[in-house]
């Protein structure tokens, strides 16, 4: 049990022998470390419900907790507030079972959910650009969390494969190649294993079919009804749709592979395609779904809206399926064979409308049982410096890839400037500008607030200084190397024991935290607590290492002590940056 709680429990006794509600006793990190270690807010709470002045019940729940051993001191302070400070044995201890524990105190959750994380969602025929990078960090990020608290993770990229941008690309392709056997009628027997197009081809098709189809009427009504053929199973599209899924996946999963980013499954829209014709018929019987000019929809405004909710668009009156068709038979699939109990959807803000509409219309159809919880999880956009959604400098898609190549260059600047693993082989700086580069832009994001819009700066970004990936990463490694060194020199770390010296006793209190950050990240699907959590730890750190020698202390006692301590904030920084998709190169 962590710090807090045991605390908690102890301060919720005191109000409880008061009559008052146990729950009151939650305690919390001080917001006045220099006044006390924790504090208690309940006495403002218990205030109204009590009819009592805040300070008054602060004083009796203080006077209660008087002789607890744990605390050195307790009191009240303002209007109510109750400060506690823990004994330093208490501290040490703590340190200790961290210590001892390979989880570093992380918690488990009480009930373990299957979960999954539907993030990064790049469509077939274009390669990530960096539009796709925050909903990649974000989920990985939220996926690594989840499963860090004993959850069970299911990561789905959900790929848009199947919906009208796929016979936008069969139309043009139509247009441009009409001699491909795809489009022969009657259609050969097989087809060439060869794909006819690559993934260049592919992205100078795609917009200039969208483009046409926002100009040309007929163009854009050929498109829909490809798209109304593919889906019924027409065999040449089907037989290029393959290739071109193929084509254009191969470049995704590469860059996926350089974030350090895996899917458990690979799935995107089409691969429910099997099912969207029963669930359409089951929504139609149970009266769901209704008829309107033509197409079927799902109405999902309700009285309290105050903005303007559309019907979802279960089919068009051509008899396509749209984005939220597949979206829908995808909860089926996740509720009934994955046994989903929580979706999470890591999407662009932006799309907020589209999940307002899916998740009503799962519900009313009863796709989605009460018991399932489904969020979208949305984010603000990456800016260039001109405030203006990251472009080119000729104002075009920046290509995810060209952008890890991009900050990979910066970070093997930073290294050369700071003269920094001079003297490794060629080979291993580039490995670990590599690390350096792909942390940088990680926790660069991170840190953020995830609805802020923030601006990438990778000159920011990837300095060894200030609230960076890098800077993290080079604290881990500095951990790491003051353990090999004492390994060396033949010193071995034992059990953790109280000092005076203040940046040790902060350090011991800024670890004791770790549990409840993870948990606030968690709840709140938020990593930017814990990205900040990581660099207050490791700036607690690099103050304790300042003053505390620990290699030259004399004191065997306070000597292993403090090794220990570096193994519990080594594994602890190590845990943190984990669940935020942080490498940590062996050396740098
Ligand atoms: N492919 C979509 C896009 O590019 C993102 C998919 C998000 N996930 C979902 N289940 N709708 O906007």
């Amino acid at each position: 049990m962590s710090l807090v709680t045991q605390l908690g429990d102890v301060v919720g006794a005191a109000f409880a022998d008061l009559g008052l509600d146990r729950s009151l006793g939650k305690v919390v990190p001080s917001q006045r470390p220099e006044l006390a270690d924790f504090q208690c807010n309940g006495a403002m709470a218990a205030a109204k419900r009590a009819g009592r002045a805040p300070r008054d019940i602060a004083t009796d729940v203080v006077a209660r907790l008087e002789d607890v051993p744990m605390l050195a001191t307790v009191d009240v302070a303002g209007p109510g507030f109750i400060n506690l400070t823990v004994t330093d044995a208490v501290l040490a201890n703590t340190i200790e079972s961290m210590h001892k524990d390979e989880r570093a105190g992380l918690p488990s959750s009480e009930e373990r959910q299957t979960v999954v994380v539907d993030y990064a969602g790049p469509n077939v025929a274009k390669a990530m650009h960096v539009g796709h990078l925050r909903a990649t960090i974000i989920g990985d990020s939220l996926a690594r969390i989840m499963e860090a608290i004993g959850h069970r993770v299911i990561r789905d990229p959900h790929f848009g494969d199947w919906g009208f941008q796929m016979g936008l690309l069969v139309t043009e392709l139509e247009d441009q190649y009409p001699g491909l056997p795809y489009f022969e009628d009657p259609l050969p027997e097989t087809f060439p294993q060869e794909s006819p197009v690559t993934l260049e081809d592919l992205q100078t098709l795609y917009p200039r079919a969208s483009e046409r189809a926002s100009s040309d009427d007929s163009f854009a009504q050929r498109a829909r009804e490809a798209t109304v053929r593919l889906q019924n199973g027409h065999r040449g599209y089907m037989a290029l749709w393959h290739h071109m899924k193929r084509v254009s996946e191969e470049s995704q999963r590469a860059d996926f592979a350089a974030l350090g980013v895996e899917f458990d499954l690979w799935y995107g829209e089409s691969d429910v395609r099997d099912r969207i014709p029963s669930m359409i018929e089951a929504l139609r019987e149970s009266g769901a779904a209704v008829e309107s000019e033509g197409a079927l929809i799902i109405p999902v405004a309700t009285e309290d809206d105050n903005r303007d909710i559309p019907p979802l668009i279960l089919t068009t009156s051509s008899g396509g399926y749209l984005y939220s068709t597949t979206d829908l038979a995808t909860i089926e699939f996740r509720v009934k064979d994955i046994g989903a109990d929580l979706i999470l959807y890591v999407v662009d803000s932006r799309q907020a409308n589209h999940f307002t509409q899916v998740f009503r219309a799962a519900r009313k159809g009863g796709i989605a049982p009460p018991a399932l919880t489904m969020e979208h999880i949305g984010f603000g956009t990456m800016n260039g410096p001109d405030g203006k959604p990251f472009r080119t400098r000729e104002g075009g898609v920046v290509r995810l890839a060209d952008l890890i190549s991009m900050v990979k260059s910066a970070a093997k600047q930073r290294l050369d400037e700071a003269e920094m693993a001079a003297e490794y082989p060629e080979e291993e700086r580039d490995a670990i500008a590599a690390k350096v580069g792909i942390a940088a832009l990680k926790f660069g994001d991170l840190i953020n607030n995830r609805t802020s819009d923030y601006m990438l700066d990778l000159d920011r970004f990837t300095s060894f200084e200030g609230k960076t990936g890098p800077y993290l990463q080079y604290a881990a490694v500095r951990m790491g190397s003051i353990l090999r060194r004492a390994g060396d020199m033949g010193l071995s770390s034992g059990a953790i024991v109280g000092t005076e010296v203040p940046v040790e006793r902060f350090l011991h209190l800024e670890l004791t935290n770790l549990p409840e950050v993870v948990m606030r990240a968690a709840t709140l699907r938020a990593p930017n607590h814990l990205a900040d959590y990581a660099f207050s730890l490791s700036g607690s750190f690099n103050r304790f290492y300042d003053v505390c020698h620990i290699l030259s202390e004399e004191d065997a006692t306070i000597r292993s002590s403090w090794l220990g301590l570096v193994e519990t904030c080594e594994r602890s920084l190590r845990l943190v940056l984990g669940m935020l998709g942080i490498e940590v190169p062996p050396r740098m």
